[in-house]
């Protein structure tokens, strides 16, 4: 049996945080039923001390999302642990996420604090948290830029205070893998308290500022991390939190490297990617692995007809595992012959091969000055070749009755 790593979605906090992505609270809801469905382990729904509708946001996850464990972030100050708490009363598995910093970087230039201070405040709020909430998670914000030993002292606090789970951010995006790993490890052997034993789990946040978020995360896994936090489209500050949709398809798809489970209903991935869009108003882009538009298109003819004969030739997944319609073939200019046939015959025409090439130079001609072609156009060349039109439209190739092919 795989182990279970546990999917912390934050998309309504650390997502929600980014420019162009607020939500309100009925959006937050909307997308947050959806990500239950999806079946996220947590939904961080928001940081109530931040604003009254970040407030409002947390209660109405809170109060909707039964099935789920819903969280509320707190820095390491009494008035905001106290706020969280408030905002989750409704919850049904409420959890109470404090943080604080602990780099040299952050002590000295935002805090003004002291690492006695700093030890201090989180031993007390992570106390008061758990004394309003049976679930309490601390975070070290800047943990990867934070010298280890302190860092180390800071967490062993937190768990004597009760916090049963512990986040290590890498929150400027600034490890690397076999560091961030090597991180973990260091950690889990010297924080004490921390044994499989004590119930405590340890949890990655990562950023994405050198393109690392998922790479890191998952190499985190590996070195023993059982919850990742991460976001729908990998939305976030800057360049974004570790993308939810390719951590659980690294883990689906290569689970002979990556032996651990998540309760994920991966049709959902997409889905959940679309209504994002559609509340924020982002689009992704067209490249983006698993959700991006082009994630399942191909135009290249060397790729449409290894498509052709089967779509193993150039694809790891199958759409349908996270929940799109199917492949799709865009015809254009790097299409070949092959594929020009293949869709005028799922039209209904039958070519031979010198129709064939006719109809090729003339589709040619038409997608060098428009760079796409409709159906209608690509009726009127077939026409234009001498090709009867059959009776019936035959039935298209690939894994559905569907047309695989782009218009
Ligand atoms: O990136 C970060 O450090 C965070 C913490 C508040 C968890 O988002
Ligand atoms: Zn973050």
């Amino acid at each position: 049996m795989a182990e279970t790593v546990r999917v912390f979605d934050t998309t309504l906090r650390d997502g929600e945080q980014a420019p162009g992505f607020s939500m309100t609270p009925a959006e937050k809801l909307r997308l947050a039923r959806q990500l239950e469905a999806l079946g996220v382990d947590v939904i961080e729904a928001g940081f109530p001390m931040a604003s009254e509708g970040d407030f409002a946001g947390v209660e109405a996850v809170a109060r909707a999302c039964r099935t789920v464990q819903v969280a509320a972030l707190a820095r390491a100050l009494e008035a905001d642990v106290r706020r969280a708490a408030l905002a989750l009363a409704a919850a049904s598995k409420p959890r109470l996420h404090v943080f604080v910093a602990t780099s040299e970087i952050h002590l000295k230039h935002k805090l003004r604090k002291t690492r006695a201070e700093v030890l201090a405040d989180t031993f007390k709020a992570v106390a008061l948290a758990r004394s309003l909430v049976a679930d309490v998670e601390f975070s070290a914000e800047d943990a990867t830029r934070s010298d280890r030993e302190f860092l180390a002292s800071v967490l062993e606090a937190a768990v004597a205070a009760g916090a049963t789970t512990l986040n290590i951010p890498d929150t400027v995006g600034y490890s690397v893998p076999s560091e961030y790993a090597n991180l973990i490890g260091y950690l889990r052997a010297h924080v004490r308290g921390t044994r499989a034993a004590d119930g405590v789990t340890w949890s990655v946040h990562c950023h994405n500022d050198l393109g690392l978020a998922v790479a890191n995360s998952l190499a985190a896994v590996g070195a023993g991390a059982r919850q990742v936090e991460c976001t729908i489209n990998g939305i976030g500050e800057r360049a974004g939190n570790a993308a939810l949709e390719e951590v659980a398809m690294a883990l689906h798809v290569r689970r002979d490297s990556l032996p651990y489970a998540t309760g994920l209903a991966l049709e959902q991935l997409h889905p959940t990617s679309q209504l994002l869009t559609e509340i924020t108003g982002v689009t992704v882009q067209p490249n983006k692995a698993i959700v991006g538009a082009n994630a399942f298109a191909h135009e290249a003819g060397i790729h449409q007809d290894g498509m052709l004969k089967s779509p193993m030739t150039y694809e790891i997944m199958t759409p349908r595992t996270v929940g799109r319609a199917g492949h799709e073939l865009v015809l254009g200019k790097h299409s070949g012959r092959h594929a020009l046939q293949a869709r005028l015959t799922e039209l209904g025409f039958a070519l031979d091969r010198e129709q064939l090439q006719r109809a090729y130079v003339d589709f040619l001609a038409a997608v060098d000055e428009r760079k796409a072609v409709t159906e209608r156009e690509l009726r009127a060349i077939a026409r234009r070749s001498g090709a009867a039109p059959a009776f019936a439209p035959a039935a298209c190739p690939g894994d559905s009755t569907e047309s695989l092919w782009a218009v």
